[in-house]
């Protein structure tokens, strides 16, 4: 094993070979060994994530109404290849107790979860709140609090009550008052105890992949309509939402509220082709962006290049107006500055380039207006999903264009990050992403200045993972979906993460299999 005084040589060297070189495939520059010689510094936020959807099951129990998900798996057992639904899931809203007691065991401080829209509110509206649904949600968190665990809660995370969807969910601007009536409630019953909140999780995911793919529900399909409609008043709701609490709680509940968005990173596929670079930046400001510059920019509104863009592609397809709605003034000024902090889910980067269309798009959609082929590269490793390469600088560069184009002052919150597995216990691949991805978060705050304050493992258990049911394990403990009693088990990860938030730092060599001859002994 190496001493961390050679560690932190060679990794200068290494670095620095790898800056030179101007392909991204020439140089594995392995700085991945010993300990890590940065630290998190004392005050970081260490957590783990989850969603009500994907873990708590009880999907009619305590008068719960039915969210987009219920509805659409329920209607189309097919979507997932699992033929899987939401219905028991990790059974979380009866086993609460003891998943409390597997995230004190990781030794993080806080929780992310969310809260079912219709668990709390079965018609989505406020008139009518269920009393199982909120005293299942007040007996959550003060068992987190007892067990000295803070949680942050996010209002939406993908489950929309599906009387609302039936009027068009996001792309019915009356959806924002709705919105902010079930923010109302969630304050006004937990504002006592929950000092942090998020109004919504990856709005980019929800829109683009629900309202312009059918890859998730509500599965409208309405490329390039749809999705810009969900994307605007989902906005707004989120900005309406931060206004009630600054001007009716916070000055007596004194929390935060932010939002958190996703990000896959791009990468030039040939880094010396300008074109390349064009095409991660025009892929950047329509996919996140689009979100990003609206609420933490300084001028506020839409980025330029995207409402041209959209813009001349409409006109260019006879639309009679922009495919993007326009905020008014007034619109721009709430919206702007509504986040108290800038949560960020980050899995992978892709290599770009420049395209005019692909086989898989439609025109018009979202990904036709970025003109962007996306790809990864065939070396990066694929330890789970089939989406997900593992690129580790890649994290480091989003950290940083965050900072660069969204200022050093707003503290960045990474809200998910993870990878999948195929089920074993000893997740090795697990273990070396968390290493690698949390190393070049530690370079963005050292070497970067970048403001990161706080960061959450994606996830604490096996679960639903959308679309592809219960095939990727996303977990840090195993869950057996074939046992009734939705057995828990830690898997290696989990000592690997709780040493890593005991130390605050990395020690790459402490969980790495055997090397293959020693596995004879
Ligand atoms: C730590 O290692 C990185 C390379 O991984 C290097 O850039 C940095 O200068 C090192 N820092 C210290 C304090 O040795
Ligand atoms: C309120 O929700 C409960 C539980 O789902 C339901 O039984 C009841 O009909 C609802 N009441 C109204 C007024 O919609
Ligand atoms: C409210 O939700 C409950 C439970 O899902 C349902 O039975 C009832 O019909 C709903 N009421 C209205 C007015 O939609
Ligand atoms: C939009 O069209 C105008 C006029 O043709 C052109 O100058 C501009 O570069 C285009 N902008 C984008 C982002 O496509």
């Amino acid at each position: 094993m190496r001493s961390s005084r050679s560690v932190a040589l060679s990794g200068v060297v290494l670095v620095a070979i790898s800056l030179l070189s101007c392909s991204h495939e020439a140089v594995v520059s392995d700085i991945y060994y010993g300990v890590s010689n940065y630290s998190f510094p004392e005050d970081f936020i260490f957590g783990v994530s989850t969603a009500a959807f994907q873990i708590e099951g009880a999907w009619n129990e305590g008068g719960k109404g039915e969210s987009i998900w219920d509805t659409y798996v329920h209607e189309h057992p097919e979507y997932t290849p699992d033929k899987s639904n939401g219905d028991i899931a990790a059974d979380s809203y009866h086993k609460f107790k003891e998943d409390v007691q597997l995230i004190k065991a990781l030794g993080v401080k806080y929780y992310r979860l969310s809260i079912s829209w219709p668990r709390l509110l079965p018609n989505g509206t406020s008139n009518n709140i269920s009393t199982d649904g909120a005293r299942y949600y007040r007996n959550l968190f003060e068992e987190l609090l007892k067990a000295n665990i803070t949680p942050i809660v996010t209002l939406f995370h993908w489950d929309m009550p599906t009387p609302f969807m039936d009027l068009g969910g996001w792309s019915n601007p009356v959806i924002v008052d709705y919105f902010v009536d079930y923010a109302r409630v969630a304050f006004n019953l937990y504002g006592d105890i929950i000092k942090t909140w998020t109004t919504i999780n990856e709005p980019h995911q929800h829109c683009y992949q629900g309202y312009g793919a059918d890859y998730f529900a509500p599965a409208i399909k309405s490329h390039g309509v749809g999705e810009y409609l969900c994307a605007h008043y989902l906005i707004l709701s989120h900005a309406k939402a931060y206004h009630l609490y600054e001007k009716e709680f916070k000055p007596h509940q004194k929390g935060k509220v932010g939002i958190t968005l996703d990000a896959f990173m791009g990468i030039p596929k040939d880094p010396r082709n300008f074109e390349d670079v064009l095409a991660v930046r025009s892929y950047l400001q329509i996919h996140f962006d689009l979100y990003a510059h609206p609420i933490f920019s300084a001028e506020g509104d839409y980025p330029t290049f995207v409402r041209q863009r959209i813009n001349n592609m409409s006109l260019a397809q006879g639309f009679a107006r922009s495919r993007l709605p326009y905020f008014t003034a007034e619109e721009v000024k709430i919206i702007r500055g509504s986040s108290d902090f800038f949560g960020l889910n980050h899995y992978t980067t892709y290599l770009m380039s420049p395209s005019e269309m692909e086989f898989s798009w439609s025109i018009p959609s979202m990904d036709h207006d970025a003109q962007v082929r996306m790809e990864q590269d065939p070396h990066w490793e694929k330890p789970g999903t089939e989406w997900l390469s593992v690129y580790p600088e890649g994290f480091r560069k989003l950290l940083n264009y965050v900072s660069d184009n969204y200022g050093r002052e707003i503290p960045i919150i990474v809200t998910e990050n993870g990878v999948g597995d195929k089920g074993q216990l000893k997740d090795y691949d697990r273990i070396s992403y968390f290493n690698k991805y949390l190393y070049q978060l530690l370079l963005a705050i050292h070497e970067d200045n970048c403001n990161i304050i706080g960061y959450f493992a994606w996830t604490l258990m096996d679960d639903f993972e959308w679309s592809d049911g219960y095939l990727s394990k996303f977990g840090l403990y195993k869950v057996d979906f074939d046992s009734p009693e939705r057995t828990r088990t830690p898997k290696l990860s989990v000592s690997s993460y709780r040493n890593i938030v005991q130390t605050r730092r990395i020690n790459f060599d402490r969980y790495k299999p055997l090397p293959n001859k020693l596995n004879h002994f």
